[in-house]
């Protein structure tokens, strides 16, 4: 990693009042979660996401869609935050209007200690009402017992993952505060994300157009690169850690 990139990234991050980091699932890639287009071990490469991430495959197959979410959910809870997730709450410390966007799922960033995140496509550790979109939180597959897949107390519908299925539109609510964010940012940090999914994929262009410096961490060019003023090139576990203990530094002395 060029050093001088690193300073230069800790400068700029240090001096950011209105700092958004934005996340994808590279992040999460030390943890051992696979990310989504990873050629051989994608887990999309293994299964049939129409069957098993639409609202039509889930009305076909309800039992399977959920235990094939109830196997990711264990999956991820028995997964840790790695130091990526970590540099970036700490970084919530220092800066404290760092807002924290992501496409993942996962819940890391919640564990590792973010608090101020927007996620743009739900958190497999919720379930929601089919039919009425309530929530249960924190759902323990562990502790129910009953029909599978359970019911919604209230309506009595089926209840499914709170995560955006394909096909399906984004939270209104996280969209809006994501695109406010990224309008209103002065400096968008990039993290492992290849940019193919839209609208997620638009904010660091849009954060761009109205003069957000843009600092990516990918260990491989992605769509966001070429509209990036530094790319720092490597695993997030790696990089940020040394970004933000020199962005700790950078305040401490400031
Ligand atoms: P992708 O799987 O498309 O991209 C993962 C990115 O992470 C790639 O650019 C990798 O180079 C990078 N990467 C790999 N290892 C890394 C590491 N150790 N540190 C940093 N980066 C690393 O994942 P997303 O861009 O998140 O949507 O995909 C976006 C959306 O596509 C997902 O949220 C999902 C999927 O459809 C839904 O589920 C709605």
């Amino acid at each position: 990693m060029d050093r001088e990139l690193l300073v230069q990234a800790a400068a700029w991050i240090a001096e950011s009042r209105r700092p958004v980091a934005f996340t994808g699932a590279g992040v999460s890639r030390e943890s051992g979660i696979p990310t989504f287009r990873e050629a051989t071990t994608g887990f999309w490469e293994r299964y049939d996401p129409y069957e098993l991430a639409t609202v039509e495959g889930f009305l076909k197959n309800p039992k399977l869609v959920w235990e094939w979410y109830a196997f990711r959910r264990q999956l991820v809870r028995e997964t840790e935050p790695n130091p990526g997730h970590k540099a970036l709450a700490e970084l919530e410390h220092l800066l404290p209007e760092l807002m924290l966007i992501t496409q993942n799922v996962d819940n890391l960033h919640r564990r590792a200690g973010s608090r101020r995140i927007i996620e743009l496509h739900g958190n497999i550790t919720r379930v929601k009402c089919f039919k009425e979109g309530t929530l249960y939180e924190d759902w323990s597959d562990k502790d129910y017992r009953g029909e599978i897949p359970p019911r919604c107390k209230a309506c009595y519908s089926y209840l499914r993952p709170d995560v955006v299925w394909f096909g399906e539109s984004l939270p209104a609510r996280a969209l809006e505060e994501a695109f406010k964010s990224a309008e209103n940012c002065d400096l968008m940090l990039v993290v492992g994300t290849s940019g193919l999914v839209q609208p997620a994929a638009s904010l660091p262009g849009m954060a761009r157009r109205r003069g957000a410096r843009i600092i990516e961490v990918n260990p491989d060019p992605s769509e966001i690169t070429p509209s990036a003023h530094l790319f720092l090139q490597g695993k997030s576990g790696e990089v940020l850690p040394e970004v933000v203990a020199r962005v700790g530094a950078i305040r401490r002395e400031g």
